[in-house]
């Protein structure tokens, strides 16, 4: 039985004021969602914040990207070593923003998925298709190359500490949420690709669903046999909205 997870991206939202007062919140409800995992993912430069927080909670926490270097002359990038110093228990990488407005490639994102499993900090690999793929009818093409990839570089046995998160682009901050059996179909192709290699991984693999989750979706998203949980973008900025995604989880 794989456990569910509920993941709050951040994005570049926040302050100190209102990430105290967001994980005041949901430490508050924590306990009666127990029966799905918690995580958060905070700005880096709020890392220690959420840390001192977060320690000693039920909560774990990470960052929404890293760098495929360990150190160095990368102007601007943060490591993977500096995320263990945070004790970063999971790592976001490949979001469609960083593919598309930061041109991250799936060699890129390969490299970074690889850069986290080193450092033994679990990898969310994000993947989806734009709209314009999606009516071309090329959604599993565009899916499988971003998973193959990772895959060609790290092997199947990787995704024994990694997680999936499918998150069409068009249901990103859109409002637009892919159906429960859109979705659904997704997954299952994502799980078949896993399944060919290795079908014990492929198993215990939790896919999550990404794009616009919100609580009056989330029952029926989660209900799906493959949709392992949510990465959650808006609503989780938001700790009522955030507990009863899990809650629809538990
Ligand atoms: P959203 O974002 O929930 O605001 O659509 C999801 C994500 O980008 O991970």
């Amino acid at each position: 039985m794989r456990r569910k997870l509920v993941a709050g991206n951040w994005k570049m939202n926040g302050s100190a004021d209102s990430i105290r007062q967001l994980l005041d919140g949901i430490k508050a409800g924590a306990a009666e969602v127990a029966a799905v995992d918690l995580a958060v993912f905070p700005p880096f430069v709020y890392l220690g914040l959420v840390e001192q927080q977060l320690s000693g909670s039920s909560i774990a926490w990470g960052t929404q990207n890293l760098s495929e270097h360990a150190s160095g002359a990368y102007t601007g990038e943060v490591a993977g070593p500096m995320l263990q110093d945070f004790h970063c228990a999971y790592v976001i990488v490949g979001h469609s923003e960083r593919r598309t407005l930061y041109g991250e490639t799936d060699e890129v994102v390969a490299r970074k998925f690889a850069a986290a499993r080193k450092l033994g900090i679990k990898p969310i690999l994000c993947v989806g298709e734009t709209l314009d793929e999606r009516e071309q009818g090329v959604t599993e093409a565009v899916v499988g190359r971003q998973l193959k990839a990772v895959l060609d570089l790290e092997g199947i046995a990787a995704f024994n500490d990694a997680v999936i998160a499918y998150e069409p682009v068009w249901a990103i901050g859109t409002g637009r949420t892919a159906t429960p059996q859109q979705a659904q179909d997704v997954h299952a192709f994502i799980r078949a690709e896993l399944a060919k290699l290795d079908p014990a991984v492929a198993a215990k693999t939790a896919i999550l669903y990404g794009g616009s989750m919100k609580p009056s979706n989330a029952g029926e998203l989660m209900a799906m046999s493959d949709i392992d949980g949510g990465l959650i973008g808006g609503a989780s900025l938001n700790a009522q909205e955030f507990l009863a995604i899990a809650k629809a989880g538990c």
